[in-house]
């Protein structure tokens, strides 16, 4: 039976640069590079310089994305960002990127799902794509979590970066088995409930300001591990693939002992998982599309390779993909 798949035609990436490391924050809060690295693994991270804003990065990648699927802008039917920060509160960091590309059919939006954005937008593009709406769908995961951060608030200001990811995806006629590349499936989850774990603490319709991110990080790490866990388990079960077939784990990169954690309990040797914690720290939304970009650009990851991405965010949201490059 034939299907239709989204395949990934190219990706792309984009960092400022800015780098701040830990020695740098060590002089501004009560912290230590012994204390970050120990606890999370990261060592440094990057910053929007001023003016520098998510529609930037984002258009960055996208034309990096767009160069290397050797696709032109007015080839796309659909744009998605997936970002947590966008340059005003409308119109969409999409529809600023959009323009910027000199697109000027098809349409362009963002999504909201916080460090799970970019699964979200997979999730989201591949349903575009398999119900014939898009052909050609340019995703997007772009951040300045710089903008979001209390900066006297050691237990957050350390955690995370700026960046973006983007991946050009189009519809390919398949076999309909594992065997096929694309997109094999996408789980995604969410759980209101856990608002007060992970949040901002301000908003057009609540504060009228931008706020700051709030987490109590003991009581979201403890979650993380066992979403990410049952959300890999359900993709593998969705594609009828086994965990350890699966060759590169691209997972969020919030925390290095949440990647140790979740390999361990999915039974898979850590050295299958691509970890950037350690230069991006956590880009939430663009996260994923970093850590992918990174394996593909050092030719870890090859033609053929059953990759598995996953996340979990505030909301919470959570969810995986399964993708055969
Ligand atoms: O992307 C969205 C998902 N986010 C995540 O997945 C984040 C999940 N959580 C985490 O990654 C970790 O919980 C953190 C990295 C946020 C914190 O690590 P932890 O091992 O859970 O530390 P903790 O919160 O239990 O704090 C231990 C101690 C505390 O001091 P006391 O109370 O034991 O005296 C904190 O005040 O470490 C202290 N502390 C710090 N010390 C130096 C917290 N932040 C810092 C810091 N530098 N930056």
């Amino acid at each position: 039976m034939t299907i239709i798949r989204s395949q990934v035609l190219g990706l792309g990436a984009y960092l400022p640069s800015t780098i701040l490391t830990n020695e740098e924050l060590a002089r501004r809060v009560d912290t230590s590079d012994d204390w970050i690295t120990e606890r999370t693994g990261i060592r440094s991270r990057r910053v929007a310089a001023q003016g520098e804003m998510t529609s930037h990065l984002a258009h960055n990648a996208a034309l990096a994305a767009l160069s290397n699927a050797g696709v032109k802008a007015e080839e796309l039917d659909l744009i998605v960002v997936a970002t947590t920060t966008p340059d005003e509160t409308f119109p969409s960091v999409a529809t600023i990127v959009q323009a910027r590309l000199g697109m000027t059919r098809g349409a362009a939006f963002d999504i909201q799902a916080v460090c799970s954005g970019f699964i979200y937008g997979l999730a989201v593009a591949d349903n575009f794509i398999r119900c014939g709406q898009a052909k050609t769908v340019l995703l997007i995961g772009a951040e300045t979590m710089s903008r979001l951060m209390d900066w006297t608030d050691r237990t957050t200001c350390v955690l995370f970066g700026d960046g973006a990811g983007a991946v050009v995806l189009r519809a390919a006629e398949c076999e309909g088995t594992s065997a096929d590349r694309g997109i094999l499936t996408t789980q995604i989850y969410s759980d209101g409930r856990l608002h007060d774990l992970l949040y901002v603490d301000g908003g057009p319709s609540s504060t009228q300001t931008t706020g700051h991110l709030r987490m109590q990080g003991k009581e979201v790490f403890k979650h993380a591990i066992n979403n990410i866990t049952s959300a890999v388990h359900a993709a593998a079960e969705a594609a009828g693939v086994s965990v350890n077939d699966v060759d590169w784990f691209i997972p969020h990169q919030a925390n290095q002992r949440i990647l140790d954690g979740t390999a361990k309990k999915l039974g898979v040797p850590g050295s299958r998982t691509i970890s950037t914690i350690a230069e991006h720290g956590n880009t939430s939304a663009a996260s994923v599309p970093l850590a992918l970009a990174t394996a593909v650009a050092d030719g870890r990851v090859k033609r053929g390779q059953l990759l598995l991405l996953e996340a979990m965010g505030g909301g919470f949201t959570w969810g995986s993909a399964l993708i055969r490059w």
